[in-house]
């Protein structure tokens, strides 16, 4: 049987036809694929391990997969720190960046990522997944500063996103399209499934968590029953990557709107809005906070709140519509 394309395989390819764009990072995407496959394999034993758990072990293994969120952190930073290729790290499960330490040898990029996005679905074994994004820093001191982590989702160099779900799946851009691979469990390696992946302009699935309805504001309101007088259907999973995976396959519109209670809705700028907002706009989607572009938005704080409206376009524009009206 022949072997598909591996990610390894796909990235000197694209080195060699985009050398601009892809840069000079195909090492530290392949340490991302190796995390990811450890956490794949670790994801997959979780809900053993609750299994356990119920038989009476529920400390040690109780603890086991509540700590998933730092495993994931943990195993990223250590496949990560010692590419060359970094000089910090800014994470979900961080309140203050990781420094590249002085016995690694130190690069031109920031990296940020949510380790483990969907924490609440880890133990009843529904789909999880890690987000992360790359820029090149802005200065040259001896540790990475602020500046090099707030930046613009424009001036992201590579984003992308894991999903550990019925298979498990890498997407990623380096804005020459969004591209997919499927991990072969047998021999470990992630391979070409989806190549240049374009969102359906129009879907027919709408993405939001209906029990905050009542704190609402009105537009939000208008476009749900809009949708559901258009016979749309609701799809929820409560992981933030597996609702924008499947709109982003199978067309669709997800919300995480400001409300009277959250005046900037949940869901983090820096590495849950904007790396998944660089991806559906080279899949030909769109991704607002309700007035401005997310890619053009200038970051204020590491761990800056966003409302986020992302997907097929033109269903992204009729939530717009509704919230300005
Ligand atoms: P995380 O697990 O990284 O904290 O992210 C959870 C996020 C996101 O995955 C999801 O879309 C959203 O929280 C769900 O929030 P609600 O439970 O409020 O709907
Ligand atoms: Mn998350
Ligand atoms: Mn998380």
């Amino acid at each position: 049987m022949e072997l598909g394309t591996t990610f390894t395989q796909f990235l000197i390819e694209q080195q060699r036809k985009y050398p601009a764009a892809t840069g000079d990072f195909t090492s530290l995407l392949s340490e991302i694929a190796t995390a990811a496959k450890i956490l794949s394999r670790e994801v997959n034993k979780a809900g053993l391990i609750d299994l356990f758990g119920y038989n009476g072990k529920q400390n040690v293994h109780g603890e086991q997969v509540q700590k998933l969120d730092q495993f994931a952190n943990d195993t990223f930073i250590k496949a990560l720190c010692h590419t060359g290729h970094l000089i910090g790290i800014a994470s979900e499960e961080m309140e203050e960046p990781y420094q590249i330490p002085d016995s690694c040898p130190k690069g031109k990029y920031v990296f940020m990522m949510d380790p483990l996005d969907g924490s609440s679905n880890i133990d009843v074994n529904i789909s999880i997944g890690s987000i992360f994004s790359i820029y090149r820093r802005k200065g040259d001191s001896e540790n990475a500063t602020m500046d090099d982590f707030l930046q613009k989702g424009r001036d992201q160099i590579c984003a992308g996103y894991i999903i550990y779900g019925s298979s498990t799946m890498m997407v990623y851009t380096t804005g020459v399209g969004v591209h997919g691979f499927t991990l072969d469990p047998g021999i470990g390696e992630f391979l070409l499934s989806h190549e240049n992946i374009q969102i359906p302009s129009r879907g027919t699935y709408y993405s939001i968590n209906e029990g905050n309805a009542l704190n609402w504001e009105k537009g939000v309101s208008c476009y749900v029953e809009q949708a559901k007088q258009k016979g749309k259907s609701a799809r929820y999973v409560g992981s933030l990557v597996a609702d924008f995976h499947r709109n982003l396959l199978k067309g669709g519109v997800f919300l995480y709107p400001s409300d009277r209670k959250n005046k900037n809705g949940k869901l983090r700028l820096l590495y849950e809005a904007s790396p998944l907002a660089f991806i559906v706009e080279q899949a030909q989607g769109k991704a607002t906070d309700g007035t401005e572009n997310i890619l053009d938005k200038i970051p204020e704080k590491l761990h800056q709140r966003i409302p986020l409206i992302i997907g097929s376009p033109e269903d992204v524009d009729e939530v717009v519509a509704c919230l300005s009206s």
